[in-house]
This record gives C-alpha cells, sequence and structure tokens, in this order.
C-alpha cells in the first residue's frame, strides 16, 4: 500500500483509526490489570480493604466490560474503519461521524467504569449497563453503521471483499442483540427492569450472551483474520470459496447455539438440545474458518519463523480452534452436567479470549500502528518477539490450571459415598483450588507484562513516527 511523504489525490481518512488503535492499547491494559486484581482476589478474598466498589463482585463485570467492549471494541473499530477504506480503495464515509464514534465510545466506556464499581447494573451479564448508557450505545452503534455501510456503498470496486462481510455482519447482529436483549422499563435514572420475564429472560440473555460470543468476540475478528493475515503473510486468502461458505455457515448457526448456556434449567428440554445440536455443528464453520487462515501460509511457512506480527496472528487461529473445538463439547449436556458451574468454563473462555481475541487484536495492532505513524516497523521488532512468548506463556498457564481446577471440581462435586452422602464438602473443593487460582493469577501477570512491553513500544513508535496521510491508489479494473 502506497504511503507517500506528500500527495495531491485522495487520502485515506486515518484519524479515527489511529485514535481507536492507541485506545486498543490503552483499554488493554486497563482491563488486563482489572482481571489480575480479581484473580488474586480469588486466590487471597480479603487483598483490597473492605470498600463496596473494590468488591470482587463489582470488579467482575468491570474487568469483562474492560476487556470485551474497551479493549475489543476499540480494536474493531479501528481495523473495521481501516480495512473498509482500503478493501473499498476509498476514504471513510462521513470521517467527522467517524471521530464521533470514537468519543462516543469513550464515554460509553467511562460511564461504565464509573458506574459499575458503584454497583448501578441491569445484573445481565456482559449487558449490566443502565439503561441511559444503552441509548448511548445505540446511538453510537448507528452512526457506525452509517460510517461503514457509507464507506461499502461509494466503494470503487465493485466486489465487497470477504472481511467486510464479517464486519458487516457484526455491526448488524451486536446493533440487533443490544436492542432486543436491553429492552427495558425504567423506574429511575439508573434502575430499570427487563422486559422479559422468567424463563423468557433468561432465553434472551444467552440468545444475546452466546451471540455477542459469535459476533462481538468472532465475526469481526475473523475480518482482520483476512484482511492481515493475507498482508503480512503476503499471500492469497488459501480459499476464497470457502471464505463464502464459512460467512454463511458461521452467521446462520450461531443465532441457535445460545441455549447450550441453559443445560439442565426450567427452558423447555427440546430448545436445550437444538442449544446443543447447532453447537455441534457450529465445530465446522468455526473450523473451516481457521483452516482457511492457517492455510493461507501455505509456501510462506518459513515467514512464521522471524516475522512475529504473523506468530500473533497464527497462534491466535490455533487457540481459536481449540476453543471451538472444546465449546461444542462442553454443549453436550452430558459433558456439561461436569463443566458447568466450575473453572472449566472460565478455562474455556479464556483460551477463546486470551488466546484468540486477544493474540489477534495485538497482532493487527502491531501491523496497523506503524503505518499509522509513518513507520515501517514498530520502534523495536524484538518487544513484539518477547510480548509473543510471555503472553503465549501466559494463556497456557492460565487455561491449564483452570482446566484441571474445573475437572476436579466437577468430579469432586458429584463424588458420592456407597450410603448416598457426599464424599467432599464445598469448602474443601474450595481449598483444592487454590493452588490453581495462584498459577492462574501468574498466568495473568506474564499476560498483562506482554500488555505493557507493547504499551511501551506503541509510545516509542508513536514518538519517533510522523503521521503522513496514505494515498487511495488508482482504482484496478477487476479486485478480488
Ligand atoms: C491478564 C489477563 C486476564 C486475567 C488475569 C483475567 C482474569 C479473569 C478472572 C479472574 C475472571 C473471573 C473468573 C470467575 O468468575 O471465576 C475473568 C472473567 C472473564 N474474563 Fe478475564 N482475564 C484476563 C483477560 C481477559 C480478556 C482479554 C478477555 C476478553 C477479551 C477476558 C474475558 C473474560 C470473560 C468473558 C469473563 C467471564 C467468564 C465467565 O463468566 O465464565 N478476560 N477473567
Ligand atoms: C463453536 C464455538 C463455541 C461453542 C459451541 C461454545 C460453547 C460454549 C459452552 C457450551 C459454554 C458453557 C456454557 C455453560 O455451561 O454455562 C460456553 C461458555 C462460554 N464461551 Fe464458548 N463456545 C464456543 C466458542 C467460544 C469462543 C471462540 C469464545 C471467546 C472468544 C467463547 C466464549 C465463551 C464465554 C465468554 C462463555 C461463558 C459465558 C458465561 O457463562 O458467562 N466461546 N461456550
Amino acid at each position: 500500500m502506497a504511503n507517500p511523504k506528500t500527495t495531491s489525490g485522495p487520502v485515506y481518512t486515518d484519524e479515527a483509526v489511529r485514535w481507536f488503535a492507541l485506545a486498543t492499547v490503552l483499554w488493554g491494559v486497563v482491563g488486563m490489570l482489572v482481571g489480575v486484581i480479581i484473580a488474586a482476589q480469588l486466590a487471597w478474598p480479603e487483598l483490597l480493604p473492605k470498600l463496596p466498589w473494590l468488591s470482587y463482585g463489582r470488579l467482575r463485570p468491570l474487568h469483562t466490560n474492560a476487556v470485551i467492549f474497551a479493549f475489543g471494541g476499540c480494536a474493531l473499530f479501528a481495523t473495521s474503519y481501516h480495512v473498509v477504506q482500503r478493501t473499498c480503495q476509498t476514504p471513510l464515509f462521513l470521517p467527522g461521524l467517524a471521530k464521533l464514534t470514537f468519543w462516543g465510545w469513550q464515554l460509553v466506556i467511562v460511564l461504565a467504569a464509573v458506574t459499575l464499581p458503584l454497583g448501578i447494573t441491569t445484573s445481565k451479564e456482559y449487558a449490566e449497563l443502565e439503561w441511559p448508557i444503552d441509548l448511548l450505545i445505540a446511538v453510537v452503534w448507528v452512526a457506525y453503521a452509517i460510517v461503514f455501510f457509507g464507506t461499502v456503498g461509494i466503494r470503487k470496486v465493485r466486489h465487497i471483499y470477504v472481511a467486510n462481510w464479517f464486519f458487516g455482519a457484526f455491526i448488524i447482529a451486536v446493533a440487533l442483540l443490544h436492542i432486543v436483549n436491553s429492552a427495558a422499563i425504567p423506574v429511575s435514572l439508573t434502575k430499570s427492569y427487563s422486559a422479559y420475564a422468567g424463563v423468557q429472560d433468561a432465553m434472551v440473555q444467552w440468545w444475546y450472551g452466546h451471540n455477542a460470543v459469535g459476533f462481538f468476540l468472532t465475526a469481526g475478528f475473523l475480518g482482520m483474520m483476512y484482511y492481515y493475515i493475507p498482508k503480512q503473510a503476503e499471500r492469497p486468502v488459501y480459499s476464497y470459496r470457502l471464505s463464502i461458505v464459512h460467512f454463511w455457515a458461521l452467521i446462520f448457526t450461531y443465532m441457535w447455539a445460545g441455549p447450550h448456556h441453559l443445560h439442565y434449567t426450567a427452558l423447555p428440554d427440546w430448545a436445550q438440545s437444538i442449544g446443543m445440536i447447532f453447537s455441534l455443528v457450529l465445530l465446522a464453520p468455526s473450523w473451516g474458518g481457521m483452516i482457511n487462515g492457517i492455510m493461507t501460509l501455505s509456501g510462506a511457512w518459513h515467514k512464521l519463523r522471524d516475522d512475529p506480527i504473523l506468530k500473533f496472528l497464527i497462534v491466535s487461529l490455533s487457540f481459536y480452534g481449540m476453543s471451538t473445538f472444546e465449546g461444542p463439547m462442553m454443549s453436550i449436556k452430558t459433558v456439561n452436567a461436569l463443566s458447568h458451574y466450575t473453572d472449566w468454563t472460565v478455562g474455556h473462555v479464556h483460551s477463546g479470549a486470551l488466546g484468540w481475541v486477544g493474540l489477534i487484536s495485538m497482532g493487527a495492532m502491531y501491523y496497523l500502528i506503524p503505518k499509522l505513524f509513518g513507520r515501517k516497523d514498530m520502534y523495536s521488532v524484538r518487544a513484539i518477539e518477547l510480548h509473543f512468548w510471555i503472553a503465549t506463556i501466559g494463556i497456557v498457564l492460565y487455561i491449564a490450571a483452570m482446566w484441571i481446577a474445573g475437572v476436579m471440581q466437577g468430579l469432586m462435586w458429584r463424588a458420592i459415598n456407597p450410603d448416598g452422602t457426599l464424599v467432599y464438602t464445598f469448602v474443601e473443593s474450595v481449598k483444592a483450588t487454590y493452588p490453581f487460582y495462584v498459577i492462574r493469577l501468574l498466568g495473568g501477570l506474564l499476560y498483562l507484562s506482554g500488555m505493557l512491553i507493547m504499551a511501551w513500544n506503541t509510545i516509542m513508535t508513536v514518538r519517533v513516527g510522523q503521521v503522513t496521510p496514505a494515498a487511495v491508489p488508482p482504482v484496478r479494473p477487476a479486485h478480488a
């Protein structure tokens, strides 16, 4: 991609991309720091002063909101605004509105950071924010959709590249999920009650929850995969045909898998079984996509040896493959009878979150940040390599500890003496989990240290870099 010092033709409008990219790094540090704090609280519950806003129950949603919506969200905004311009060969539609989405989204993040520790919450997981903030999210999201689809609308090439399909599906689905699941009756500025009751409420919540995984934590990041892996590897996507099948199969299947969060509950049994079956089917498109991403490296495997950015991008796909194999297995009712309520779920979550979402975002940022600040590479390429290894070791420690702890808890809880009494008390299982909580904390500390190295590297890159507008190249007759 051309990146001249001066240019007279049209240039890409990258201000919002730049801001969102820097915010990704900042919120990554903050969100993971809170993750480390709550991991330490689980090992040592009396760690922090006994203040309500420092309690585990309030800091936990702060962590999930910060890592998913602040860190992950900013990475998605930055990359989608970057990719849509390059693949449509046009500057952003309404770049001023794009900047507004940046400030709007930061306001949402700050409001979340204030209200959650104060205990202001709807208590719906991953949708804890109260109704005035929900309205703000809806407005920012509509503006985001206008900028994104507007840019697709004014594209200079006929074809809409597959990455945009994934980003587009993510934007539409998240709007739908957010509006339906947040429907509520306000009773004051800081309190509302869900519009749904009982098991319907649970079903809507987990239709939302699972699709938040499918669309917020997966579809948009697959958009990143389809642009940044071919770019960094300098190879075309392994199979463009497979990418189209991957897209339609994935978005169709995800929508129906939510009930696997509600096994053995008041939800009708047939609905639970549908959730399980669709989750099992989901293995196929997930692995199809993973294979398409990894095989893009065919003929260029040697690049993995000394390109740390490719290491981030490709290893993220290995974790994606692992967590999308594990998820369908956990959705089988008999397996779920063991895994549910245990730390196995937390291990599954973080193999997806740290391994897939975290590593692919970091890889994409390492690709993007130097280009946004007029440099060929980050300030220190060796620091990227160091970050990669520290993060990978951290993930392995985290998820292995949680798997062992989870299976152990499940087995201890179901162990029964010949006379029908429980072999273990609950507190015995808590005591047995303690060493694994300490190992998880160590893994989290390593992962956070990697993020701090990234923050240092980013600051140095920005300091020595120079913002130079990138020219829109002349339109080629056909685009694939
Ligand atoms: C330094 C890195 C991190 C550490 C130490 C950490 C730690 C934790 C801890 C201790 C919990 C609570 C587990 C429990 O309730 O038993 C948690 C929950 C969670 N974290 Fe993280 N986390 C980290 C990074 C991330 C990232 C990057 C993401 C997403 C992109 C993420 C997503 C989540 C989610 C979704 C939950 C809720 C899990 C559930 O309800 O099963 N975390 N994390
Ligand atoms: C084929 C894909 C996947 C399937 C079928 C799947 C299935 C499951 C199942 C069965 C559970 C346990 C539900 C329970 O017992 O409560 C679960 C929990 C979870 N999974 Fe996955 N998973 C998949 C991929 C992923 C990925 C890639 C991520 C992250 C990026 C992820 C994030 C989560 C989260 C956050 C939870 C915890 C929800 C909560 O209870 O708070 N999953 N998943």
